[in-house]
């Protein structure tokens, strides 16, 4: 059976077809974090999308028109997720204009007829109710105005939405674009070709969101590397006491599970044996270093231990292939950071093909000014998880296909 990374390495890219006078309507992912000013704090997203709209230019498509959500607005117009601050950050960085479309409606027309090389960019598309629902109406009313699509969402790729998914069906040419295909080329780096020995490195707060994952990569991995508070599911399950620590308790069935199958598999398991704990979270006025079996009452574990960080980095040294996804602890506080940002530095360290994915882990890598020395760090937190399950995302489930 073709695996879903080989599904979706086969579909064609903008490469495979002629843009030349075409209008073409780009999906990209400008999802970015903003602050409290509406300050874009990473702009990564926008710059991994410029490639195929600098190939459209290039190529002289006759008009291209983006289309991206940013944040969850629920069908209504919130001046909070407008994308006006988009607009003016991809103009620097495209060196031209982009015209900001504020309503659809009223300029699907214009758009649809231009022949002049112009670049668009449509108003958040979630504004319109009909794009969570994937529905047909908005789905052809997009369709309409061009001539080709292109896929480049990423990091939106596993929604079924009517810009990401329902437009395909009204599409007589549908692609990906280069931030498409070079995720999934480095995800089948990681999970198709890999270089033994591979270790997973799970961190984050939640076993129950990455239960599926786990079933499915057991029998692929050779370490299973776990920290944040999804290691304490884990230590409960193992019959440590982890006191005030976060943890899932309708999971432990779940960890008690997954450790059989470690088994099973010959994977071999690295979890927490000391911990960073604190008496609280928000106001940490007693901060220790214990062994996990010591954790005092009303304490809880926020980040990996010394000894815990040295053998978790002996353990990604000894690694060829290292694939991370979720932080070791409460790394957005800096005192609770440590362990995340040296893992970082030892993943870096290690000389293996390294690859991350979730935008915490994404975050924290740049907090550990690391950023630059990973293989690769995927746009995408949900659909590179969707992807580790072994699931084809829905962006690229109708486009067309090579021969
Ligand atoms: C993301 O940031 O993970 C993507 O842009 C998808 O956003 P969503 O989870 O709101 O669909």
């Amino acid at each position: 059976m073709i695996s879903n990374i080989k599904y979706m390495a086969g579909v064609k890219s903008i490469k495979d077809i002629d843009i030349a006078g075409k209008r073409v309507l780009i999906r990209v992912d400008f999802n970015v974090p903003m602050d409290e000013h509406q300050n874009i704090s990473d702009d990564r997203r926008i710059k991994m999308a410029l490639p195929t709209i600098n190939y459209c230019i290039d190529n002289n498509a006759c008009s291209i028109t983006l289309i991206t959500h940013l944040g969850r607005p629920k069908g209504r117009y919130s001046k909070k997720y407008s994308l006006k601050p988009i607009q003016k950050r991809l103009e620097r960085l495209l060196h031209r204009k982009v015209e900001f479309i504020e309503n659809f409606e009223e300029s699907k027309d214009e758009i649809a007829t231009c022949s002049l090389e112009r670049v668009f960019l449509l108003e958040n598309i979630r504004f319109y109710e009909g794009e969570e629902k994937n529905s047909e109406e908005l789905s052809k009313k997009l369709a309409s105005i061009c001539d080709v699509y292109v896929n480049d969402a990423f990091g939106t790729a596993h929604r079924k939405h009517a810009s990401t998914y329902g437009i395909t069906k009204f599409m007589k040419t549908k692609v990906a674009g280069f931030l498409m295909i070079k995720e999934i080329e480095a995800f089948s780096k990681a999970l198709e070709n890999p270089t033994p020995p591979i270790a997973l490195v799970l961190g984050g707060a939640k076993i129950s969101s990455k239960i599926t994952l786990l079933s499915e990569i057991i029998p692929k991995i050779d370490k299973l590397i776990i920290g944040g508070a999804m290691s304490n599911t884990f230590l409960e399950a193992l019959g440590y006491d982890m006191k005030s620590s976060f943890y899932e308790k309708d999971y432990i069935g779940v960890a008690k599970k997954v450790i059989e199958d470690l088994k099973k598999y010959k994977v071999n398991i690295y979890l927490p044996f000391d911990a960073v704990t604190t008496n609280s979270i928000e106001n940490p006025t007693d901060v220790r270093v214990v062994p996990i079996q010591d954790i005092e009452d009303n304490f809880s574990a926020v980040d990996i231990g010394p000894a815990t960080l040295k053998l978790f980095s002996e353990a990604v040294h000894l690694s060829n292939t290292i694939i991370w996804n979720g932080p070791m602890g409460i790394y957005e506080v800096n005192r609770f950071s440590r362990g995340t940002n040296r893992l970082a530095t030892a993943i870096v360290d290690s000389y293996a093909y390294t690859i991350v994915g979730g935008g915490d882990t994404a975050d924290a890598v740049e907090r550990a000014g690391e950023r630059e020395n990973f293989s690769f760090i995927s746009t995408g937190g949900g659909a590179s998880l969707k992807i580790l399950e072994g699931k084809v995302l829905a962006g690229f489930e109708r486009l067309d296909r090579k021969s």
